[in-house]
């Protein structure tokens, strides 16, 4: 059994951070959502894994991966030239793959559970085809399956305008070599694609046989800012323990489950877990509250912060309240000095400021 995990494609949902930094490497609780994949195909006993990727992306994603070996994998880079859609990224890695069974893992997607279990039972099982369906609110922004009485499959359909159900695909496949002839007989959609979900419909229609079903653990798809911001709230409060290998002096307070990384300094400030603080960043006199993650080498004076994903090298001072934000890399935000309540920004492409 190999895996396929996809690390390619556009980030256009998570402008304007995604502009400078692979959607998958963007770090939910200081640590890129791929390292979550890997570990998950390392505990499911994969070695061989095929990793796509584009070419605007693939050198940060080759140097967090690198061989593989730090999650006792294999890894063999492909580079899709273009995001022509999750069915073309597998015939991209055709050669990869050969005529092995093998597991496609959308390396954006973050399962609570692992998928160790699901591997298992397909490796045991007879089908073409295992994916995992989960209920969500908004059908529209996914694919989506529609179930008879049973509980099988009847037909798939992608980001539909009316959705059959409620039924969100997970972006975790199985699959036998059967997908790839079905892959072969298959259009690109309206959006341009090959659509995985086509193709495992074409399979269902040619008689493959194709298993779903309801995935018990959460599931996010870190697309989106808000489902960003969900993701971090639940790993926080999944993983993190109380750690603290940083410096804080005798006028902090570190309340509940607090990992503090290497050369981190608190001075003067309390501390709220779940929280974690990355290597090298200073907090001064403020109060970091749950639910925030702090990247390295970022700083954080005279402020006050909740339930924030703040990225590495940035710096926040003298910002009274600050609650549900996403803030990139090398960002600043500031307290102006002479500025009688007016706003100063220097905002990218595609953000949004709340005021
Ligand atoms: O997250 C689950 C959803 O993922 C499913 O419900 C949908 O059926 C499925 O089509 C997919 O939808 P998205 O629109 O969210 O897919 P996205 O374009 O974001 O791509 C998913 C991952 O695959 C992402 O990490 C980028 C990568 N990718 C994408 C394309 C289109 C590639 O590596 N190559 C590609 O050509």
């Amino acid at each position: 059994m190999k895996a396929l995990v996809l690390s390619g494609g556009k980030g256009t949902r998570l402008r304007p951070l995604t502009h400078t930094i692979a959607k998958q490497l963007v770090p939910v609780a200081n640590r890129p959502i791929l390292g979550y994949v890997m570990n998950h195909l390392q505990d499911a006993g994969i070695k061989e894994t095929g990793v796509i990727v584009a070419p605007e992306t693939m050198d940060e994603v080759k140097k967090y991966l690198g061989d593989g070996s730090h999650w006792n994998l294999e890894i063999t880079y492909i580079t899709q030239e273009q995001p022509l859609g999750l069915a073309h990224a597998v015939k991209t890695a055709r050669m990869f793959l050969g005529d092995d069974s093998f597991v496609m893992y959308l390396g954006d997607n973050l399962l609570g559970s692992g998928i160790s279990s699901a591997v298992k039972a397909f490796q045991e099982g007879e089908t073409d085809c295992r994916i995992f369906l989960k209920k969500v609110s908004d059908p529209r922004a996914f694919g989506v399956a529609e179930l008879d009485e049973q509980g099988n499959i009847i037909r798939l359909v992608e980001k539909p305008k009316i959705p059959p159900s409620d039924l969100a695909l997970v972006g975790v496949y199985l699959f036998s070599r059967a997908i790839h002839d079905a892959i072969d007989t298959i259009k690109p959609s309206w959006r341009g694609e090959l659509e995985i979900t086509d193709a495992i419909q074409a399979l269902i229609q040619a008689g493959g046989h194709v298993k779903g079903e309801i995935l018990d653990s959460w599931w996010l798809d870190t697309g989106k800012k808000d489902d960003f911001l969900a993701a971090n709230t639940t790993v926080l409060d999944q993983y993190i323990k109380r750690i603290i290998k940083g410096s804080t002096d005798t006028e902090s307070t570190i309340e509940g489950r607090v990992e503090i990384e290497e050369g981190a300094k608190i001075t003067k400030s309390t501390i709220r877990g779940p929280v974690v603080i990355g290597k090298g960043a200073v907090i001064d006199n403020s109060f970091i509250g749950p639910y925030s993650s702090i990247g390295d080498n970022t700083f954080i004076k005279d402020s006050v912060i909740e339930h924030v994903v703040i990225l590495k090298n940035s710096r926040v001072e003298g910002v009274i309240r600050l609650e549900d934000s996403l803030i990139g890399r090398n960002a600043r935000v500031t307290k102006g000095k002479r500025l009688r309540g007016a706003l100063r920004l220097m905002i990218g492409d595609h953000s949004q400021v709340e005021i």
